[in-house]
């Protein structure tokens, strides 16, 4: 059973803020407002020709204009055509209230700012080696082409060689407006004003790399994570389009790079970005502008966030995109701590100095010391009472970042620093690019070096340096900065879908000329965490995928993703969390993408786009409301539950002594004549489910054929959970082939 949680403040968080157009205060500030039009019947004749779509769009600007003769003119930012059916346009409070009140405009709002969330990554996923690796059997992403919409890339790199890339494909439309293209990065186009496609950040030029870069030997920050980088469809093609600035990624930016990259040809998108406030899929880019990739059969994987482990923390989380959290791989970057006590605690850096002399040193806890609650996170100014020279020192993790610890206790004169997790990060640790001796470590490995703290007055330590470890078993574990579910836009619809590796992540980087590592090495690689980094693996995946099965369609490859996730570990264990707690659904969705198995699942859970219409009415959403995201008429006359869509899993609210029931129609994509029977299945307490297909078993005789079944959730009369959650699964089998479901229970 998993804890209650309270939604209530989380709503009020999240509606609070966006309700501009209601008030009509004298704000006369400028800001980009997304305009959103009808885009029938008139709409549509004008779709056909860009000229005749601006002088459309250009007639609302002109209207608004007249309205306000002593104002500035309102103007257009970004005019988009395949992502939506509208505009981008600044403008003052009372012009897009006025817009709003135009014939043929659905919606307007005020552009909301969107934040980056921020190799042996092929071998982890068994990509490579195992003999049914799927690079062994799959064409490595050939002919698939995979958009970024991200911070910009680094054309030169070796990460985007093309040795051995074919040309793209003759459907390719998209450009490059700077030099540097290849048969590798074939496309890089920049929707931040003045500003070119390059990267300055790194944060695009990696998520690049995890997708699709070339193999690079040798990659390794700091000597650490030292091998062979390769992104996941090695032969995929790559496309950037920069939507962020420094300081965030405008949402009319993100808008105009997914138009732009729907219109270029990409097969597959990947945004590792988000908002922290959860908008209405009509209010979020991201949705919307998915929705019409969907639409033409382009898959889109995004990041779920890092806010976790906060519940409803997901983001990015309508259902018609990939939604994925971020877990370790089998590695860690290791650093340990030896007490006085003889006791050893594992930690990670990748700052591993050659000439640190690893021998004891005393330990000294600022925190210990002082009542200044401040002092114990090793903020600037702890060390006036204390002498830390040539001293290990020990901090609580927060306030300020790892790096800026080490980098106080360094000023200070102290010889190394130790790092301790919270409660709530738990067991999540990661190797950062230290400037000391260093060591991050879990929450428990916090207590016991506190304890030994507690029970002497000569504390020591050393640190020792055990450089990359690999082929851990216990792993893949959730990430605590993971975004969690349940959605608060959908909660009948379990988020995250998946997991995959988002922590140590090396790929490619931007700064070149960085030679500040221990040995002068060049900064062409760096070691990242974050959805943001399993996002592009996903991307990848599913380029994989599509190159494999270029029919099937976005739901279809996202069921193939979901239904054959894995949720043990190396061990056969189940994949904990950052408390060390088997990983619910809310964290790992439907669990850990398991590539080899994805390409052939069996049976798929597809959906066509207008599929999504009722479920959009069922949310609540006016047929204006859902217009501005499918862009056709609707009348909203049908509507269904979340729980009905057809998706491959199952989110269920119970009442005692209720019983509901869902349908679900799979397609057999296995091999005919095939007889699935219901291999295990686990409930809750209090719980049972019936389930109909017709026949005893699930029969299917041909290819592509569709079986419809149902599944009935009937919970005890007598059952006394109230306000809980509670978790289970069903698994379909036929030979080879497992087809899992998971389920999320809110029992009121
Ligand atoms: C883009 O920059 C140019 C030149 O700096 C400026 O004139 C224009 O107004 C800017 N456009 C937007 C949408 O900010
Ligand atoms: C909206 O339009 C109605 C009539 O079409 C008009 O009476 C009203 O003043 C308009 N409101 C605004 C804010 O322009
Ligand atoms: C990385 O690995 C390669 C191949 O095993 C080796 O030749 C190279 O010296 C290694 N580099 C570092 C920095 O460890
Ligand atoms: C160490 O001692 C302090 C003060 O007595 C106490 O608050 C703390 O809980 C102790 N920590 C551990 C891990 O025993
Ligand atoms: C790296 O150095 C080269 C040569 O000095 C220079 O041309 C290039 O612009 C530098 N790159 C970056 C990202 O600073
Ligand atoms: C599923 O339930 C619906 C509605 O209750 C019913 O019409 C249909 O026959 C059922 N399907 C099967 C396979 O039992």
């Amino acid at each position: 059973m998993m804890k209650t949680i309270s939604f209530f403040m989380l709503m009020m968080i999240t509606y609070a803020s966006f309700n501009v157009l209601t008030t009509n205060g004298a704000n006369d500030e400028l800001k980009t407002y997304i305009v959103h039009l009808d885009s029938h019947p008139q709409g549509q004749q004008y779709l056909v020709s860009d000229a005749k779509l601006n002088e459309w769009y250009d007639s609302f600007l002109l209207k608004i204009a007249l309205k306000f003769p002593s104002s500035d003119k309102p103007t257009m930012v970004f005019s988009y055509r395949h992502a939506v059916t509208g505009f981008a346009a600044k403008m003052s409070q009372a012009q897009a209230t006025a817009m709003a009140n135009l014939s043929g405009v659905l919606n307007v709002w005020p552009e909301s700012i969107y934040h980056l969330h921020t190799t042996r990554s092929p071998e982890f996923l068994g990509l490579r080696t195992s003999p049914n690796g799927l690079w062994t059997h799959s064409n490595k992403g050939k002919g698939v082409i995979i958009g970024l919409i991200d911070t910009g890339i680094t054309p030169g790199h070796p990460s985007f060689n093309d040795d051995g890339m074919p040309p793209p494909p003759q459907k390719w439309k998209g450009k490059c407006e700077i030099e540097g293209c290849n048969n590798k990065l074939i496309g890089m186009r920049s929707f931040v004003n003045g500003s070119s496609p390059k990267d300055v950040e790194g944060h695009g030029t990696h998520t690049s790399s995890t997708a699709a870069g070339s193999s690079v030997d040798n990659a390794n920050v700091y000597e650490q994570a030292n091998g062979t980088a390769s992104g996941m469809a090695p032969l995929a093609h790559l496309a950037m389009y920069k939507v962020c600035m420094p300081l965030g990624c405008a949402g009319s930016a993100i808008l105009a790079g997914l138009d732009a990259a729907i219109e270029d040809g990409v097969d597959v998108i990947s945004v590792s970005l988000g908002s922290f406030i959860a908008f209405p899929f009509y209010k979020d880019p991201i949705a919307i502008a998915g929705f019409s990739a969907v639409q033409k059969g382009v898959f889109i994987s995004c990041s779920a966030g890092n806010s976790g482990p906060i519940p409803s923390s997901v983001t990015n989380d309508a259902p018609w995109l990939l939604t994925v959290g971020a877990s370790t791989q089998d590695r860690r970057i290791r650093t340990s701590v030896w007490l006085g006590n003889k006791v050893l605690v594992n930690g990670e850096s990748l700052y591993q100095p050659k000439d640190f002399e690893q021998k004891p040193r005393p330990l000294v806890y600022p925190g210990q010391h002082s009542d200044d609650e401040k002092v114990k996170y090793c903020v600037p100014g702890s060390f006036k009472n204390i002498d830390v020279n040539d001293k290990i020192v020990f901090c609580d993790w927060g306030q300020i970042s790892d790096i800026k610890k080490g980098q106080i206790v360094k000023e200070a004169g102290g010889a190394g620093v130790i790092i301790a997790n919270d409660e709530i990060q738990g067991q999540s640790t990661a190797a950062y690019k230290h400037v000391i001796p260093a060591s991050n470590v879990g929450y428990k490995e916090g207590v016991e070096i506190k304890k030994y703290l507690n029970s002497t007055s000569s504390p020591f330590a050393t640190l020792l340096f055990f450089g990359t470890v690999d082929g851990l078993k216990t792993n893949p574990q959730m990430a605590s900065f993971s975004s969690r579910g349940p959605s608060i836009i959908t909660p009948g619809i379990l988020k995250p879908d998946v997991t995959g590796p988002g922590v140590n992540i090396i790929a490619a980087w931007a700064d070149s000329n960085d030679t500040s590592g221990p040995s002068g090495g060049k900064g062409m690689f760096e070691v990242i965490r974050g959805t943001s980094m399993s996002c592009p693996h996903l991307a990848g995946v599913s380029a994989l995928l599509k190159s494999d099965h270029p029919d099937w369609s976005p739901a279809a490859i996202k069921s193939a993703i979901m239904t054959t996730a894995s949720q043990v570990d190396r061990n056969g264990v189940a994949i904990v969390d950052e408390r060390d707690h088997p990983a619910d659904v809310l964290a790992i969705g439907s669990g850990h993408v398991n590539p080899p198995k994805a390409t052939d699942p069996g049976l798929i859970f597809d959906i066509q786009p207008d599929d999504y219409i009722p479920y959009l009415c069922g949310l609540g959403y006016t047929p204006k409301q859902v217009e501005a995201i499918v862009r056709k008429p609707v009348s909203c006359s049908k509507t269904i539950q979340e729980g009905e869509l057809n998706i491959p899993s199952f989110t269920v609210s119970l009442k005692k002594g209720e019983r509901k029931t869902y349908s679900r129609t799979v397609t057999n994509v296995g091999k005919p004549d095939s007889i699935y029977t219901i291999r295990d299945k686990s409930l809750p307490h209090g719980v049972s489910i019936e389930i109909e297909t017709g026949t005893k078993e699930l029969e299917v005789k041909e290819m592509y054929e569709k079986i419809t079944y149902n599944v009935t959730f009937i919970r005890d009369v007598n059952d006394e959970e109230k306000g809980q959650f509670g978790q289970g699964h069903m698994t379909w089998e036929c030979g080879k082939y497992l087809v899992r479901t998971p389920f999320f229970f809110k029992f009121e």
